[in-house]
């Protein structure tokens, strides 16, 4: 119904990219800076759904448009790469084909013969290289290769921006879904810091990390911490959800058949409190032309339940036992390590992995000590769930 996205649709057209005005300024702003051969590195964070990757891909294109040469890379990827294990090595591929194909985009000089020619520069055997797609591949079998072809990759922004510099204006890296990094089968720590040490050494490439990751989460301070790798070199910046009224003038735009009455709106944005996720898949499932007031409303939400988060509920399906029955415990209310074992009457050493496995997939975090369910739809969901079977699914 209507024309607002889809809620897994991060791919918007101008018509339906709405607002984000002063994030698109300020972000533009850091990132030109580029130009004047300073390095920008920012690290974009928020909850889930609130619009990140849209926001990027967003600014991809307005780059593109203003003669940048913009890497797009969503780190999920790198699983198409693994073998034994999930390892840097992985990473640097994934980089490889995102550096290449945000050259393709480009139309600048034909990319082959450039490349070759880096690769010559490097003093990788002739013979071990490969290619695709036309593209030549470094063939890598030793520690000794793998070193190599990483210093290269890394470099590669950096030699086209010097090789090209007069016909474009920049080369931008975005790294999406950076939370990825989590599940290296290594230490991830020392290979933020290997980043760091080469983006150090760059002067015209800017880079933007961004992922789903709870706000307090470690991995923040890993990069952005005072003891971070990229501490005090990185610029920390939130993407809020939209607020009341910017939620109510999009809706007005973009879904003027959704008639609300004053509270029908105020009970809407209570439930999906301005997280674009939320707001455009809820109201796509509203009825429209017929008044929604707050009882309309909240059965419409009871009734969309299901559809809402299934994204997570089918991350919860895949849960071991002991970690549905954490989640469970924390329903009525978050609770310390200790008084979560207490209810499953186990110790406490006992569900550290599983809390851990909980908190990488954002279904809970910790504040204060205390952790708690990350999203309120999908703790009203269970709570429906067991409304109405008499227990929660399992
Ligand atoms: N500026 C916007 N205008 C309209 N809709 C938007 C906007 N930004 C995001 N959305 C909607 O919200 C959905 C979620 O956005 P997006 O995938 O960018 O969130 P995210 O923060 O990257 O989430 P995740 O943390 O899960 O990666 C999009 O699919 C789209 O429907
Ligand atoms: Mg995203």
């Amino acid at each position: 119904m209507g024309t607002l996205p889809l809620g897994n649709d991060n791919d918007l057209d101008d018509s339906q990219f709405y607002n984000r005005a002063e994030e698109i300024s300020f972000i533009s702003e850091n990132l030109e800076l580029t130009k004047k051969g300073s390095t920008p590195t920012i690290l974009l964070t928020g909850i889930r759904g609130v619009g990140k990757t849209a926001l990027m891909k967003k600014l991809k294109k307005d780059f593109q448009k203003d003669g940048y040469i913009v890497v797009y890379m969503e780190l999920s990827g790198m699983n198409k790469y693994k073998k034994d294990s999930l390892d840097r090595f992985c990473f640097m591929k994934l980089f490889y084909e995102s550096i290449i194909n945000a050259y393709k985009e480009s139309n600048i000089l034909s990319i082959n013969t450039q490349i070759l020619k880096y690769i010559k520069t490097r003093n990788f055997k002739i013979d071990k290289i490969s290619s695709f797609e036309k593209i030549p591949i470094p063939i890598i079998t030793t520690e000794e290769d793998y070193s190599k072809f990483a210093g290269f990759v890394m470099d590669l922004p950096q030699m086209i921006y010097d090789d090209f510099k007069d016909e474009i204006n920049g080369v931008l890296i975005f790294m999406d879904e950076f939370q990825i990094l989590k599940q290296l089968d290594e230490d991830v720590n020392g290979f933020l810091w290997y980043i760091r040490s080469i983006i150090q050494s760059q002067k015209n490439i800017g880079y933007i990390f961004s992922g789903s990751m709870s706000l307090k989460d470690d991995l923040i301070a890993d990069i952005a911490g005072q003891k971070g790798a990229f501490g005090g070199r990185i610029l920390n910046y939130e993407i809020k959800r939209f607020s009341y009224e910017t939620t109510k003038n999009y809706l007005n735009e973009k879904a003027d058949y959704l008639n609300f009455t004053e509270e029908g709106f105020e009970r809407f944005y209570h439930c999906t409190k301005g997280n674009l996720y939320y707001v455009n898949s809820f109201a796509r499932l509203l009825p429209p032309n017929i008044e929604l007031n707050e009882e309309k409303v909240n059965s419409e939400f009871d009734k969309s339940l299901p559809y809402l988060v299934i994204h997570l509920s089918s991350e919860w399906y895949k849960l071991s036992n002991q970690e549905q029955r954490i989640v469970i415990a924390l329903i009525e209310g978050p609770l310390k390590r200790i008084e979560i074992a207490n209810k499953l009457q186990v110790t406490s050493g006992a569900i550290g992995s599983s809390l851990k496995t909980l908190q990488n997939k954002m279904l809970i975090e910790m504040d204060n000590n205390k952790y708690q369910i990350y999203d309120s739809i999908f703790k009203a969901w269970l709570k429906k769930e067991y409304r109405e079977k008499g227990d929660y699914p399992f």
